[in-house]
């Protein structure tokens, strides 16, 4: 007996040791939002004995052990985003140039790293390399330096330049567009608005920031093949959503659906927070735009139609908010510049969220059960809104039509005891899993590592797009029509045609 447990417990540490693999992540983009998600995943490997290495913008003041940073923090300016709170094409036509910007900055300030410069020199071996992908492909020509397996991951739903690298079928009447509302039932006009900025901005990508971050990487390395054709070698796609919520879509087998495993449980909440929690009688409001949204482009109108809300309903509310001159009644509202947003989600009086949308905060009410009333402002949000709509989990408000009728409308429906119904299924669905997002996603990255001479792209990103579409067979059709009419026709003239021909000096004779 006590020799099998021993034997066992040797087992598990040979098992622990033979699979301890040494593992790279490459996170350029500085946006704080994006690691958040990433670095609880980050830790659990490092947790699990795998040796971690992680090149971002944001080190561990403390790292946990087996946890090595190669820190770019300092070397950009942190997105302190100060989009207009408004939507039009033009925000969003900025929005591409912006993002390009930004990620050939990325890739610049990165390969400018000693750290990284060193480590491309050394070349040790790295049993798998997790890269972000988000607006710049350069960590793609880090990894093929290093020649290591790649896993790309996202924090969000896929951008309008991801699909074709990996097969995945993009089509504009039901795939739901990053950067736009309609989700998978989009109108007519919502599916022309598609097809003119998916052309846009995959135009832009490939055009601009791709040409550019290939350009940077020739700076240093004279042999890296084209980015679009490393990102076509990842091995999997960790993406951050979950059909439960954005509904399901056609994914090749190799792009996981991963959504959930930054959300922690939800502690208890302190201070003066906790007591006016406590002494809310009919339940909480949260309110956070994210970390992006700032008070001081909001117009006053909007924040007028916020707070008249607030008044007249029976909740108390807690605004993430940075505003110090707003004048308010303190016995309804509490505002802060950082809450502990999981906290007052997973806190059981919380009753509804007033949101911007972002796939964090999406997240973490739907692993709670908490309603959203959306308003999406940019990025992802339109899409990941529309979702929030399609699944019945909350209701989208367009900043446009913010008024205080209009919000007041919002706040009934999704506090209707039928509505909150629904809002729990989807969330028993979101965690009814055959393995915790965390562990899907541990279990896949080392996947990745030991099966590193698969290719699990599917062959329909290898397909030319004239194959694609079947033009080859379609000319063949067309080709083999036209002969057949032909033909056709010549019988008809070699059979007819003389017949015809009489036929027709008789009736002359005869005139
Ligand atoms: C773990 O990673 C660190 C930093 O990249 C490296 O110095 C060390 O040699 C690695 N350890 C093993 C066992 O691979
Ligand atoms: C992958 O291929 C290489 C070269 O053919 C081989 O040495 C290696 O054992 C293979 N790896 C696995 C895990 O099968």
């Amino acid at each position: 007996m006590n020799l099998s447990v021993l034997q066992v417990l040797l087992g598990l540490v040979l098992i622990k040791q033979c699979t301890s693999l040494n593992i790279l992540g490459i996170y350029p983009y500085h946006g704080k939002s994006h690691f958040l998600v990433f670095r609880v995943f980050l830790h659990e490997l490092a947790n699990r004995g795998h040796n971690v290495t992680i090149i971002s913008h944001y080190p561990e003041k403390d790292p946990p052990a087996n946890y090595h940073d190669i820190s770019l923090a300092g070397t950009m300016k942190i997105i302190e985003d100060n989009t207009p709170v408004e939507k039009s094409y033009m925000t969003l036509l900025d929005v591409s140039v912006f993002l390009g910007t930004i990620g050939t900055e990325n890739c610049k300030v990165m390969l400018a790293n000693r750290q990284v410069q060193n480590l491309i020199k050394q070349k040790p071996k790295f049993d798998v390399i997790l890269v972000e992908q988000f607006n710049t492909d350069c960590g793609l020509g880090i990894a093929y330096k290093l020649g290591a397996p790649v896993v790309s991951m996202s924090s969000h739903t896929l951008m309008p330049f991801h699909y074709q690298r990996l097969g995945i079928p993009y089509n504009p009447s039901y795939t739901p567009f990053h950067f736009l509302g309609g989700g998978s039932k989009p109108t007519l006009y919502q599916r022309v608005e598609r097809v003119v900025f998916d052309f846009y901005f995959r135009t832009m990508y490939s055009l601009i920031t791709q040409r550019n971050d290939q350009q940077i990487l020739a700076q240093y390395f004279d042999d890296i093949p084209p980015l679009e054709e490393l990102a076509r070698q990842s091995k999997l796609l960790l993406l951050y959503q979950h059909f439960s919520l954005t509904g399901s879509t056609l994914y090749p087998a190799n792009v996981i659906e991963v959504a959930g495993y930054h959300v922690k449980d939800a502690k208890p909440l302190t201070g003066d927070l906790k007591k006016f929690v406590d002494e809310a009688e009919n339940g909480v409001v949260y309110i956070s735009f994210g970390s992006v949204v700032k008070a001081a482009t909001m117009p006053s109108d909007k924040v007028k139609a916020i707070l008249d809300t607030i008044n007249e309903l029976p909740y108390r509310f807690i605004w993430k908010w940075e505003d110090k001159m707003l004048k308010y009644d303190k016995n309804k509202l509490y505002i802060s510049d950082w809450l502990p947003q999981v906290d007052i989600l997973g806190h059981k009086k919380t009753v509804a969220f007033l949101s911007h949308g972002g796939m964090g905060g999406t997240t973490e009410a739907v692993h709670f059960g908490v309603p959203i009333v959306a308003m999406p402002i940019g990025g992802d949000q339109p899409a990941n809104a529309a979702a929030i709509e399609e699944s019945g989990f909350g209701l989208v408000l367009e900043i446009n039509d913010l008024t205080k009728e209009n919000l007041l409308a919002s706040f009934k429906k999704v506090l209707d005891p039928k509505f909150r119904e629904r809002v729990k299924e989807i969330s028993s669905a979101w965690h009814d899993r055959p393995m915790r997002s965390l562990d899907t996603t541990i279990y896949w990255t080392e996947y990745a590592a030991r099966h590193p001479n698969f290719t699990f792209r599917t062959t329909a990103a290898d397909t030319p797009y004239y194959q694609f579409i079947q033009l080859d067979v379609y000319v063949i059709f067309a080709a083999i029509l036209a002969i057949i009419y032909i033909i056709f026709k010549a019988l008809i003239y070699l059979c007819c045609g003389s017949k015809t021909k009489k036929a027709v000096n008789k009736k002359s004779k005869r005139q």
